[in-house]
């Protein structure tokens, strides 16, 4: 069954009515913002808990866990919350449309946030291409700040509170925590060690919690509506309403408030307008933004799309980018497009990934045009395992996931081209 409107926290995500505060105020923003925060921080993170709500941002930890990690008590040093907005996932755009059409959903949840985890100020750190975006943040945090929302005694709650944007220069590395943290401090965006992890020594020392921007948009509707409500769409530790990204070769792209677990297929047949030449016209889905393996097709006519079930199928929910590819589509060259974008997105500070990243686009570049030996089909699937798991971050990981899936489903395809290259053709497959 569909998720109703009434049952959507996005009630603007379309941009239908302006994104100024009164407007979104008229939707239901800041309504008992105050009364929530007299209920205390432990009441919050217990309710964010209870509501399963898990980390949009790709990793999908859970949220209410993740904030109860902060101090309890201040050891002299400030907290901060820093909302990651980088959003640069190759086939992922919700957070720019929360931002742009629904700004105070993200300001009060950073209000309500920040409370919970006993922070004296917020960072948005939103990608500098989201220039519109950004500007538009700006002035919905002024008009928050005008009406009392932020500041001293915060939408008077007795909390002070500072909001503050700061925009990024374009780096997909600089969407990582910890990369995103050091960019904050004016540094280039290299991911740093952990442990010790942001929740201890994060920005300027101090202890941090970075979240996507769905991550905090949620939270006022969560409180307000309550955690069952919440926790009582999707499949049990995969809940909630989710924005969904749907791309590619799809009768009609777009982003869209689903409930989480739907099937795939329905997905994209109801919100997306069906695979262009229809559900048999389907190759393959990257279904979490470029970073997570591919699924082909006989795998798309039933999965659901959350976290468990997509890695069940050896794939993930990621930031739930999907990206639809048809029978027209150059697969092998698809995966070797994203191959040269993580070498380029490398920081380079790590070996595995400066060289792995390098190494398997120039592979990969071969094997689109068959220029290789059969037996590198495995010798490109042993080294995307000597880079997965072998870095300081998970852009390694993220760099070696689509060539693995692409092995795993698409061997065949890849085998053809080099066979053909060769001038053997391909054995037929027995009937
Ligand atoms: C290379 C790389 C890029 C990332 N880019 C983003 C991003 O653009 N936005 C985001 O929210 N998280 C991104 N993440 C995940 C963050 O490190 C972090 O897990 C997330 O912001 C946590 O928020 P959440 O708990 O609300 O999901 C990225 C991670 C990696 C390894
Ligand atoms: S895995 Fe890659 S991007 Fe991440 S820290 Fe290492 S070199 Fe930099």
């Amino acid at each position: 069954m569909a998720l109703s409107d009434k049952d959507r926290i996005f009630t603007n995500l379309y941009g239908t009515q302006p994104w100024n505060l009164q407007a979104a105020q008229m939707r239901g923003d800041w309504d008992g913002t105050a009364g929530f925060i007299g209920k205390g921080r432990d009441w919050v993170i217990e309710e964010v808990k209870n509501s399963g709500l898990r980390g949009r941002g790709g990793a999908g930890f859970p949220t209410g866990m993740k904030w109860s990690f902060m101090p309890k008590q201040s050891d002299g040093r400030p907290a901060y919350l820093v909302v990651n907005a980088d959003e640069s996932e190759p086939g992922t755009c919700k957070d720019r449309d929360i931002i742009r059409h629904d700004p105070q959903k993200l300001i009060e949840g950073c209000l309500i946030a920040g409370f919970a985890m006993n922070a004296v100020a917020g960072y948005i750190y939103i990608r500098g291409e989201y220039y519109n975006e950004a500007m538009v943040l700006e002035a919905a945090i002024d008009e928050a700040y005008e009406a009392g929302l932020l500041g001293k005694n915060a939408a008077g709650s007795g909390y002070d509170f500072d909001l503050y944007v700061h925009r990024g220069a374009g780096a997909y590395i600089c969407g990582e925590e910890t990369a995103l943290i050091e960019s904050l401090e004016g540094k280039k965006g290299m991911p740093r060690l952990k442990p010790p992890f942001p929740a201890a020594v994060g920005l300027y020392g101090c202890p941090t919690t970075v979240n996507n921007v769905e991550t905090i948009a949620v939270v006022p509707t969560i409180l307000r509506r309550g955690a069952g409500w919440f926790s009582g769409f999707g499949r049990p530790k995969n809940a909630g309403t989710k924005v969904f990204c749907i791309s590619g070769h799809v009768n009609k792209p777009c982003n869209v408030e689903a409930e989480m677990s739907i099937p795939l297929r329905e997905l994209i047949d109801r919100y997306a307008g069906g695979v262009r030449g229809g559900w048999d016209n389907l190759l393959a889905v990257i279904p979490g933004g470029s970073s997570v393996p591919l699924l082909p097709k006989h795998i798309c006519d039933d999965v659901l799309m959350d976290f468990d079930a997509l890695r069940e199928h050896k794939s993930g929910l990621g930031t739930a980018g999907v990206i639809v590819m048809d029978k027209s589509t150059d697969v092998v060259r698809a995966i070797a497009r994203l191959a040269h974008f993580y070498k380029h997105e490398s920081c380079g500070q790590c070996t595995p990934c400066r060289e792995g990243t390098g190494w398997m686009k120039r592979v990969m570049d071969r094997m689109v045009r068959g220029e290789a030996e059969i037996e590198e089909i495995d010798v490109l699937e042993q080294v995307t395992r000597q880079v997965e798991g072998h870095t300081i971050c998970a852009l390694g990981d993220a760099a070696a996931w689509p060539i693995q899936g692409l092995i795993r489903h698409f061997r065949p395809e890849m085998e053809r081209r080099i066979l053909e290259r060769q001038g053997r053709p391909m054995p037929l497959a027995a009937e």
